[in-house]
């Protein structure tokens, strides 16, 4: 949450920073702000609301410097308004700090510095720490350098911050405890950002600082990594990034979401690429390869996630019992991490993260970790916080997923989730050689089938245009299916602001069914394979109430066809890989919803997309 971006070098670095700060809006969008280092004076600009507004704000400034730094902002302390927007400056008007984080301790921090005299204009923790560093600086006649370690060292909480000081026009520090930072090497200049995307075409050259280190980056110098808690020097390692441009714009569709929808056939087929090898009759995966006797003994598995990643999980639950038949625990991490759960050292804990950063999923591995599990991670961004710390772990291979509503990446950690249920099943002899291979199969075709079901848009806008005005939506899905309803009745609540709710079908007479009635609309998967008999009871017992029934069916369905007000055809598949294919008419119909209803489907309100505070 909150973008940050960084440049010095001998470019203009205004135009790095507002383009980079459109790439980085994905993480908040409630205010923008930049500032350009001159010598003697900073150019500050920043406003509540988006990047487009800080540009428009931006014109009347003098937009010449060759170092400067940028940041989009997600609230957490204090409301979204000019005021606490990002970059915050010092008391002496000399510092200026953009931060991604929260310091949980600002408070008692705030009173011990106006107690020496320091005032403060906003409500942030971020003001709170860039005159912390100001104090370390008059107070040891310290460097930059010196001083944001020593203030660092004294803050609690997580950050991502970088600072400049308008004495010297040559140096940026930053930082990173809990937050990303990537550092782009160019020739002679270097770029900062929260993730790689400000910077990829002007460099493939890449440091991921690790948690606790700092560096100081000085133009014509190397860069100087060192540990913020001891002050020692670290060698930092170059990575190549994995990804160009073209990944990152949108290609001519309207919205990220739209095209990462319809980018489903390939970012599955690169998931299962190299991978599910269907004539050689084997799944290779080193993570899960190289440690098979650990998934062999493990007594249980506990998969921890956020959002559409936990139903992924949920699928993941249905899968692995069932073809590997180990038992399966799906946990919140948010409530895993507080609960003192009990975890044993032939446990394995799976954590599930498109962005690799969600804190609350970093804070659960953490814990089993320390506890003894062995940790492995499906994430999607390469390098990120997660993929670092686990023992061992599959990349989804989906591409940058830019849209804030997760979409390739969710049916990515599906397939994933597939491939190592097959590949964990014939191991340890819970799946017969027939069966196994007969699922690869099936698996091998699902990129096609999503081709296929992407036709069903025409259809999807029909339905969408029908039921655009709804107050309320209820999404029923029955086994693998459960998940996909709650997936998609949580994509529809997030990007168009209808209410939505997911239940498992037979769970309906428990209560959600007092709300049915002639307004209210039903999504219910009913695939031919899953239960098709039990759900086509909901089904009745949903039109005798006069609900209006949306159903999801298996291509050449007349049954459902007969009872439902709407229908939409997926193509036939193994009942265990349904939740991919149902999953991309429920993606659309949200997407169609919420474009018709004008809300901005891309940056939904209050939400971002890497979700780095708890
Ligand atoms: C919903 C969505 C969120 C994320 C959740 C976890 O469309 O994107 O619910 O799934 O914030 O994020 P990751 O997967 O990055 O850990």
């Amino acid at each position: 949450m909150c973008g940050i971006v960084g440049y010095i070098g001998n470019r203009e670095a205004y135009p790095i920073i507002i383009n980079g700060l459109k790439r980085l809006e994905y993480r908040g969008y409630d205010s923008a702000g930049f500032v350009l280092n001159y010598p003697e004076n900073f150019e500050l600009v920043k406003t509540k609301g988006k990047v487009s507004e800080l540009e428009e704000k931006a014109k009347a400034s003098k937009l010449t410097a060759n170092v400067g730094m940028g940041h989009t902002r997600w609230a957490t302390h204090g409301e979204p308004n000019d005021c606490n927007s990002h970059p915050h400056m010092s008391n002496n008007g000399e510092l200026v700090l953009v931060h991604n984080g929260i310091i949980e301790n600002y408070e008692s921090i705030k009173i011990k510095l106006k107690e020496l005299g320091f005032t403060f204009q906003s409500d942030t923790d971020t003001e709170v720490l860039v005159n912390l560093v100001q104090y370390f600086q008059d107070k040891e006649n310290a460097n930059l350098c010196d001083a944001v370690r020593y203030a660092l060292n004294e803050v609690v909480g997580a950050f991502a911050i970088a600072v400049m000081n308008n004495r010297n026009t040559d140096e940026i520090v930053v930082a990173r405890l809990g937050s990303p930072l990537a550092i782009g090497i160019g020739e002679d200049e270097y770029f900062i950002a929260s993730d790689a995307s400000p910077f990829v075409e002007f460099t493939k050259d890449a440091i991921y600082l690790e948690d606790g280190e700092m560096a100081c980056i000085r133009r014509g110098e190397k860069i100087d990594v060192r540990t913020i808690i001891s002050n020692e020097t670290v060698a930092p390692s170059v990575q190549e990034l994995q990804f160009d441009l073209e990944q990152i714009e949108k290609g001519g569709y309207d919205h990220f979401m739209l095209k990462e929808i319809y980018e489903q056939p390939k970012s599955i087929h690169d998931t299962m690429r190299g991978r599910l090898l269907t004539d050689e009759g084997i799944i290779r995966m080193a993570g899960i390869w190289d440690h098979q006797e650990r998934f062999n003994s493990a007594k249980r598995i506990i998969i921890v996630a956020c959002g559409t990643s936990w139903h992924a999980g949920l699928v993941g639950e249905y899968l692995i019992e069932e073809l590997a038949r180990i038992p399966v625990e799906v946990e919140y991490a948010s409530e895993f991490r507080y609960r003192n759960p009990i975890i044993k050292k032939n446990d394995i804990v799976i954590a599930i993260s498109q962005s690799g950063e969600t804190a609350d999923t970093l804070a659960a591995l953490k814990l089993a970790k320390e506890q003894g599990a062995f940790i492995y991670g499906i994430c999607n961004v390469v390098g990120s916080s997660i993929a670092r710390i686990t023992d061992a772990g599959s990349y989804t291979h989906a591409g940058p997923e830019i849209g804030v509503a997760s979409t390739k990446a969710f049916t990515a950690q599906l397939t994933i989730l597939s491939l190592i249920a097959l590949k964990l099943g014939k191991h340890n002899g819970n799946l017969s050689k027939a069966r196994y291979h007969e699922l690869c199969l099936e698996l091998e075709n699902i990129p096609k089938l999503v081709e296929e079901t992407l036709k069903t848009n025409d259809a999807v806008v029909e339905i969408a245009k029908k039921f655009k005005d709804a107050e309320n939506f209820l999404y029923l899905g029955r086994g693998y299916n459960f998940p996909t309803a709650l997936e998609g009745a949580l994509k529809l609540k997030e990007i168009s602001y209808i209410h939505a709710e997911g239940y498992p079908a037979a769970e309906m007479k428990h209560g959600p069914i007092a709300l049915i009635d002639e307004n209210m609309p039903v999504v219910v998967i009913a695939t031919k394979k899953g239960h098709y008999d039990k759900v086509v009871s909901n089904i009745q017992e949903i039109k005798s109430r006069k609900g209006k029934i949306i159903a999801i069916v298996t291509r050449g369905d007349s049954q459902v066809r007969e009872l439902a007000d709407y229908c939409i055809e997926i193509p036939d598949t193994a009942e265990e890989f349904t939740p991919i294919v149902a999953s991309i008419p429920l993606q659309l119909l949200s997407y169609h919803i919420a474009v018709m209803r004008g809300a901005n489907v891309d940056q939904p309100r209050n939400l971002a997309k890497s979700v780095t505070v708890e």
